[in-house]
């Protein structure tokens, strides 16, 4: 097992933590976490999609309802389609599984009105999130699972760059929406996958009341430590943390299409009242 102090300076880029805790796999699992994007074709063992979705329904649900659900995807054309539907992303066809996860109000709609109750709630923002903190739950303990399993992942937001084509190559029923995918599969150890610094503490856990200004210093620390960190890894990305982030947010355009998910969840069958 790799050793406590050095992941968590991994995690943090400098000598970070230092903590009474006992060391334990489940903290190795999480502290070692990298997302993968190049993949050997091995087929996975048997069963693992089922453990899988085993650790993901172990997830907290909210009020037990359930609202999520998961697509696996083995079909090489079908993977090929949904990656030229996220950005021709070359792990989605590569990965032997890839899971997309989905807000699924559709179930919930079925049983009431199997049994001619009214629904009327599921018309609601509320529902809407409600189901897409569900699916997140769920798919990180699947993402851990894969990981215990020396498997590797990397989620793919990209999903939502068009949402009703997604839902129609998935034959997704009204009132479900792909959240985003997850590719699975045992790493190519011969590209290698870095695990990428966070933000200092400072900057993301607040004690009794949350402070903003205060956090520039943390800011400007990790800008140094994520530029130390691309070009360890040559990643060819122009400026700091900061810079790049800002970028990522600087118009509806950087959205790369999800600038009209509201417009596509409506289509979806989500009135978001
Ligand atoms: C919801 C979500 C969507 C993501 N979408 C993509 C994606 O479309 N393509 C990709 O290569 N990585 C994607 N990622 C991976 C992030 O880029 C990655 O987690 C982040 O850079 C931190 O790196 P790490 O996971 O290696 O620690 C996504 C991550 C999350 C949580």
């Amino acid at each position: 097992m790799p050793n406590p102090t050095e992941l968590l300076n991994r995690r943090y880029g400098v000598d970070a933590v230092n903590a009474d805790v006992s060391w334990n796999d489940s903290l190795n699992t999480l502290l070692s976490h990298r997302s993968i994007r190049a993949y050997l074709a091995d087929p996975l063992p048997s069963g693992t999609l089922e453990i899988l979705v085993a650790a993901a329904q172990s997830a907290s649900t909210s009020s037990n309802l359930q609202t999520w659900s998961v697509v696996a995807v083995e079909d090489t054309n079908r993977k090929e389609k949904l990656s030229q539907l996220a950005k021709n992303q070359a792990h989605i066809r590569q990965c032997p599984l890839f899971l997309v996860w989905l807000a699924d109000l559709a179930r919930l709609t079925h049983i009431a009105e199997s049994r001619g109750l009214p629904h009327e709630a599921l018309d609601y923002l509320e529902m809407f999130l409600m189901a897409t903190i569900d699916a997140a739950l769920a798919a990180q303990n699947a993402t851990v699972a894969a990981e215990s399993l020396g498997l590797g992942t990397v989620y793919i937001g990209a999903m939502r760059n068009h949402p009703e084509e997604v839902a129609s190559l998935l034959n997704l029923p009204p009132h479900v929406f792909a959240v985003f995918g997850l590719c699975v599969g045992y790493p190519d150890p011969s590209v290698a996958a870095a695990i990428k610094p966070r933000l200092p503490q400072s900057s993301v856990l607040h004690r009794e009341t949350y402070r903003l200004a205060e956090q520039d210093e943390a800011i400007a620390h990790y800008n140094d430590v994520m530029k130390a960190f691309y070009s360890a890894q040559q990643m060819n990305i122009p400026g700091d943390w900061t810079e790049h982030s800002v970028k990522r947010v600087a118009s509806a355009e950087s959205l790369s299409g999800r600038d009209r998910l509201g417009e596509a969840l409506k289509n979806l069958g989500f009135p978001l009242r």
